[in-house]
């Protein structure tokens, strides 16, 4: 059977890694696509590199050489940034090819037109390995989860993060010194401020929100918080309190409009995203049919990447003769937040704090300390109550070094959960 052509744009850490994979699982994908795959060509920033590729393929920085190639079916999209990616993506559609991308940036920013060009093309566009790598994320809103409505997706979508926010925990790791590691393993962007800054959390949410509600939140509103902040000691008092650091994307819609954040949140271990180590992702996906869907896996690196840009060309493989339109069903049932909610806060001082912490200040503010724990001078203090009355109670304090996180709501302990269900009636009554 006459072969499938393809062409790599790139190859960094993740063209090197489809690369690696073409050849390594040849014959798998032989028999799964029921033809062999056939690399023609490959665009690099640099000739003169000395490189492991094999002598019959045209390797180019000349992406017009690329294009000149008579039988293209798929191009491997692994550059980084919007440009020169659209313009030749673009190209290569209106060639006829099938575009496979991990550019979240350019599909942050571009997604809906290229796909829209793409499907006027009657082409593909797909980027499964854009969001939360090597797990099919996507593949399971678009094809899993037809009749479901999503109502809220709450993530850790940066491995890089996580690896670091790990480290830090299990072997007081420094930031910096992880954040090299990291780079070294290929989990972080090339600007790696990109990943601690949040930047790459939230395009992927940019993408998610395309897939899901067909739209973007107003990018200024969308709260975006990295993790740069962050110390150790933060995350011990954490881990004393029961609670361990995610930088958390969260994505719901609401009668308001679509809602998007990205911080650093600290979760209990009733929460699925507890668990989730090193450079995985992990992603709940609370729907209105069957509730709750936990997906977790490998978020970054060569490989995970590849699996994802390999396991597209199998999907526009299978189904090339129906170029349908990739929707998720929205779901009608919006989350609205209310501002009377109680909600949990972790707040870490830099020095120990002895009277302002006692009931009656703690009572005049409606607030329940659940937990307090010390770390040399340090402490950490577990508090629920409403949002406002922390902040200003915390305020009040007038203390010289202050840093607080929100815990999130979702699976908190079942005493904190009875607290909540006290404290709400003792400010009823
Ligand atoms: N730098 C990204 C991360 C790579 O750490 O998640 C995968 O998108």
């Amino acid at each position: 059977m006459k072969p499938i052509s393809v062409v790599l744009l790139g190859l960094g850490t993740v063209g090197q890694g489809v690369y690696e994979s073409l050849f390594s699982h040849q014959q798998k994908l032989q028999e799964v696509l029921g033809a062999p795959v056939e690399i023609a060509g490959i665009l690099v920033k640099n000739k003169a590199k000395q490189r492991d590729v094999s002598r019959s393929i045209l390797v180019t920085t000349d992406i017009d050489e690329l294009l000149a190639l008579p039988q293209i079916d798929v191009v491997f999209e692994a550059i980084v940034g919007i440009e020169p990616a659209y313009t030749y993506i673009r190209k290569f559609l209106t060639k006829g090819c099938h575009i496979i991308t991990a550019n979240k940036e350019l599909l942050a920013h571009k997604g809906s037109e290229l796909t829209k060009y793409a499907q006027e093309q009657r082409r593909y566009l797909t980027f499964e390995a854009a969001v939360a790598g090597g797990i099919p994320l996507l593949r399971t809103l678009i094809q899993l989860l037809q009749v479901n409505g999503i109502v809220k997706i709450e993530a850790s979508l940066n491995g890089t993060s996580n690896y670091i926010l790990s480290k830090m925990r299990k072997e007081q790791a420094k930031f910096q010194d992880v954040l090299v590691e990291a780079q070294a393993l290929g989990y972080a962007e090339a600007d790696p401020s990109n990943d601690i800054l949040g930047t790459d959390s939230f395009y992927k949410l940019m993408v998610l929100s395309d897939l899901i509600y067909h739209q973007q939140p107003k990018w200024n509103d969308v709260e975006k918080t990295g993790i740069t902040n962050v110390t150790v000691p933060h995350i011990q008092l954490g881990e004393k309190l029961g609670l361990r650091l995610k930088l958390l994307a969260s994505l719901t819609s609401s009668h308001d409009g679509i809602h998007a954040e990205v911080k650093p949140v600290f979760v209990s271990s009733d929460h699925s995203l507890y668990h989730v180590e090193g450079v995985d992702n992990g992603i709940a996906i609370h729907t209105d049919l069957v509730g709750t869907i936990h997906l977790q896996g490998p978020g970054a690196g060569a490989k995970a990447t590849a699996s994802a840009m390999i396991e597209d060309l199998v999907y526009i493989r299978q189904i090339k003769d129906t170029i349908a339109q990739e929707n998720v069903r929205a779901s009608q049932h919006h989350v609205e937040p209310t501002a009377d909610d109680l909600s949990t806060w972790v707040a870490v001082t830099e020095e120990t704090v002895p009277e302002a912490f006692h009931k009656e200040r703690l009572r005049q503010y409606q607030i329940n300390l659940i937990k307090r724990e010390k770390l040399n001078e340090m402490e950490g203090f577990l508090l629920q109550g409403r949002e406002y009355d922390i902040l200003l109670f915390l305020q009040s304090l007038k203390l010289g070094l202050l840093t607080i996180y929100p815990v999130s709501p979702t699976g908190l302990p079942p005493y904190e959960k009875t607290l909540t269900h006290t404290l709400a009636k003792s400010i009823i009554n």
